[in-house]
């Protein structure tokens, strides 16, 4: 089985305090998982420390297979998208304009697949208004498109193959719905 997300006896502690305690997930590529617990219960630490942005106390994981302890990791984290809590958005800009400065944050080379993500997180009509003026929801959605623009990289650079464009397209937009 391949898995996207594996942890072993995962544990973070704060002190003497155990905010993770021996977790062990096992997510199948394609799979959409859901992760529900009780406020405090260590699911935004879980996914800080998937982010690189803390470093387990105990235990291990792997993304796409790679160990947290190897110097793929990096590599392995470009493949992958993540908000905490609120998306990092500016309200004074556009929708469109938003996704746009992601793209030139993670590098790409152009602004190919904006118009595609918007439309898939269902903002395609609001792309051009202020995110001031959205609704929580849609703000949401915004950040689910900055989190998916990575997508967008991981299939440009697919796309950099030789294959007809029906085709680019079409693995184009598998890409948005299947995790790799
Ligand atoms: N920087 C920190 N220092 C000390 N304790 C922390 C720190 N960050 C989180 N904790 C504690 O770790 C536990 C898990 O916190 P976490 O934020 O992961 O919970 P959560 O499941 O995301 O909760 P919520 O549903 O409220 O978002 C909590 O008891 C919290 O008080
Ligand atoms: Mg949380």
């Amino acid at each position: 089985m391949e898995y996207v997300l594996e942890t072993n006896n995962l544990e973070k502690r704060y002190g003497k305090f155990k905010a993770i305690s021996n977790l062990n997930i096992h997510i199948e590529k394609g799979s959409i998982y859901g992760l529900i617990g009780k406020n405090g219960a260590g699911k935004t630490t879980l996914i800080r420390i998937i982010c690189g942005l803390q470093r387990p106390s105990n235990g291990n994981y792997s993304i796409y297979g790679i160990k947290n302890t190897s110097n793929q990791i990096g590599n392995a984290r470009k493949r992958m998208g993540a908000i905490i809590e609120t998306p990092s958005i500016c309200m004074d800009m556009t929708a469109e304009d938003n996704l746009k400065e992601q793209y030139k944050i993670i590098g790409m080379p152009s602004f190919e697949g904006v118009n595609e993500i918007l439309k898939l997180v269902g903002l395609n009509n609001s792309r051009g208004k202020k995110i001031k003026k959205f609704s929580l929801g849609m703000k949401q959605r915004l950040g689910i498109a900055i989190a998916l623009a990575r997508k967008s990289r991981l299939s440009y650079l697919r796309r950099t193959h030789k294959w007809t464009r029906s085709r680019r397209n079409y693995r184009y937009k598998r890409a948005y719905i299947k995790a790799k």
